[in-house]
């Protein structure tokens, strides 16, 4: 009986947090980010693999990491780009970046990342400066009228030849169809080169559209 319980509580708990997703997108809180974040269903169902697939080559590229979370995507952009790559990365939440910094050195990758406390809608890359800028499950949580904002500022930060992927995850209580992101991209000037699906979760690549 108490296993129904725990059962229903949880799936009460997460109907919960997909409303209030819907209704007032915010960031994750910190202290739930481990938990949605670094669990085994992610690790099995939602790896960081899916989005480096979407990337491509990557190593020795200038690459951006919008809303970094604890650092599960970045770690494995930064082994990606190598020695002579760089990864940048953003989080509008301090102890998300605290989180990512404590995990990237740790795993020696430190020398080759720049970490910011920064919002999404202003970011504090130079223009034209990044090969590749990912966002995984972070769109859904900028409220929607800054969403078309900070994809026009992660073109502005991108070269002209550079690319963007945004991976979402169903689970996520702040997910985005793939419709809703190529008309978010598509409205924010890129073009859709690329779409995948795979369990639960899609990418969308795309490339600054010539302006
Ligand atoms: C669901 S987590 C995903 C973290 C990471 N991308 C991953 O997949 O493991 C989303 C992160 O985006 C951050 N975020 C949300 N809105 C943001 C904004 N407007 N600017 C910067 N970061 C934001 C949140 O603080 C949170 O850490």
């Amino acid at each position: 009986m108490w296993i129904v319980g725990i059962v229903a509580a949880l799936v009460f708990g997460f109907g919960a947090l997909r409303v209030q997703g819907r209704l007032a997108p915010g960031p994750m809180p910190f202290w739930l980010e481990g938990l949605f974040l670094e669990n085994p269903l992610r690790r099995a169902w939602f790896p960081p693999g899916f989005v480096l697939e979407l990337a491509g080559t990557v190593t020795g590229l200038r690459v951006g990491e919008v809303g970094t979370g604890i650092g599960v995507v970045a770690a494995a952009l930064a082994a990606a780009v190598g020695p002579d790559g760089r990864l940048w990365g953003v989080d509008r939440q301090a102890a998300a970046v605290r989180a990512t910094a404590a995990r990237l050195w740790r795993q020696g990758y430190g020398a080759r990342v720049r970490l910011d406390v920064a919002d999404a809608r202003d970011l504090p890359w130079p223009s034209r400066s990044l090969d590749l800028v990912v966002m995984v499950a972070v769109l859904g949580e900028v409220p929607p009228p800054g969403r078309t904002r900070a994809l026009a500022e992660v073109r502005r930060v991108l070269r002209e030849d550079g690319r963007l992927v945004v991976v979402e995850y169903w689970p996520d209580p702040h997910y985005l169809s793939e419709k809703a992101v190529r008309d978010l991209v598509t409205a924010a000037g890129f073009d859709v080169a690329a779409a995948r699906r795979g369990r639960l979760q899609h990418g969308v690549v795309a490339r600054p559209r010539p302006s």
